[in-house]
């Protein structure tokens, strides 16, 4: 078992990364924080496998809520109804929460962790290669609030209510990712291909040269790629735990993303949405002379291999695309601020040109009328 460290003073806690360790939740746990209660939020798609192996580890008192993770349950209601539950069962101060899923349940247990009684300890256990790499390292939770689009119609913004909640422990089993399918395997590799073009090419190579033993779960390859993708996004998390600055960088591609995200008539993943917004970003970069056409090309012909989308799969209006691009909480005021690939990493860009971001919609399929 791998174990990397986030380190943030006395808010430091450790992500274990290894192969069947589910079934042994409740020693790591132990290990950790000693507790009476557990209160465990579920994806439905784990409860009757991961959470049942997770739950039934423990011999103390343990109660659930089970969601369906979809961006249209990641909201307050949905909050509100884990709130009214863990009331009910009597969950005190010192309840823990452990969160079984991916990355959209993390985000929302870890919310209701972060608020019920002004804060419960929370543990993260991801079950897809996104949560694993991402989502629930770094103690960000939250959920989506309704906003208009230009053309006046409600849609789901993005995470634009939420806390940083450190979590005490994360426990990454890659035996889970057996049984997670192809789609949702390659959007976690669009979070390693993020994390890779934060400096680490050498992230890009394993991950070019184990492409087989990724796509056959082969566990060791699947430790290693989790433990080498975790230890970028700690070390970025270490530096600048709530996003004053230099965290920033880890919403690479993410600006386009989430522009494009909410749009239902595209059915992007989060994954595909961000391998769009990596290949828009690398566009942007190079209108801006930062990097040059072979690493865009290389960054592209990674994500192809991977089965990612490097285009939108239709064409949508630039209005739309810009509209809510400005919505993204990232974008500070309407100053243009995006993360851009550069020679050695990436760099958060202030007042980025407007020529350049309608090129780089343009290269990923956005038109204008
Ligand atoms: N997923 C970006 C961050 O955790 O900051």
């Amino acid at each position: 078992m791998n174990r990397v460290q986030v380190s943030l003073q006395e808010r430091s806690y450790d992500v274990l990364i290894g192969s069947n360790i589910l079934p042994e939740l409740n020693c790591l746990v132990q290990d950790v924080l000693s507790a009476s209660q557990f209160f465990f939020v579920l994806d439905t798609n784990v409860e009757a496998t991961h959470g049942e192996i997770a739950m039934d580890s423990f011999a103390c008192k343990t109660d659930h809520y089970a969601l369906e993770a979809v961006e249209s349950n990641k909201i307050a209601d949905t909050i509100d109804s884990i709130w009214s539950s863990m009331l009910n069962q009597g969950c005190d101060r010192g309840t823990v929460v452990i969160s079984i899923g991916g990355g959209l349940t993390g985000d929302v247990g870890g919310f209701a962790a972060a608020t019920y009684l002004r804060g419960v300890p929370l543990i993260q256990v991801p079950t897809t290669l996104l949560a694993m790499v991402d989502a629930s390292v770094g103690g960000k939770t939250g959920i989506n609030l309704p906003t208009k689009r230009p053309d006046g119609t409600t849609i789901l913004g993005k995470n634009l209510a939420g806390s940083f909640w450190q979590p005490r422990l994360v426990v990454a089993d890659v035996s889970a990712l057996q049984t997670l399918d192809d789609r949702q395997l390659r959007c976690g590799l669009a979070e390693c291909v993020k994390h890779a073009m934060l400096g680490h090419p050498e992230v890009i190579s394993f991950i070019q040269e184990n492409h087989d033993g990724i796509f056959n779960r082969d566990e060791e390859v699947l430790i290693e790629l989790v433990t080498q993708s975790v230890a970028i996004k700690a070390e970025v998390v270490a530096k600048d735990e709530r996003e004053a600055g230099s965290r920033a960088l880890l919403n690479l591609g993410h600006t386009f993303a989430h522009a494009i995200e909410p749009m239902k008539e595209l059915g992007l993943f989060h994954g595909e949405a961000v391998s769009i917004g990596l290949c828009a970003a690398c566009s942007c970069s190079e209108a801006l002379g930062m990097i040059d056409a072979d690493f865009v090309d290389q960054i592209r012909v990674l994500l192809v291999s991977i089965g990612l989308p490097t285009r939108l799969p239709m064409p949508i209006q630039l209005e739309d695309a810009m509209g809510l691009m400005q919505k993204d909480k990232k974008v500070i005021d309407s100053c243009n601020r995006l993360v851009l690939p550069s020679k050695d990493g990436a760099m958060i860009v202030d007042d980025v040109d407007k020529n350049a971001i309608l090129l780089a919609w343009a290269s990923v399929g956005v038109t204008s009328s």
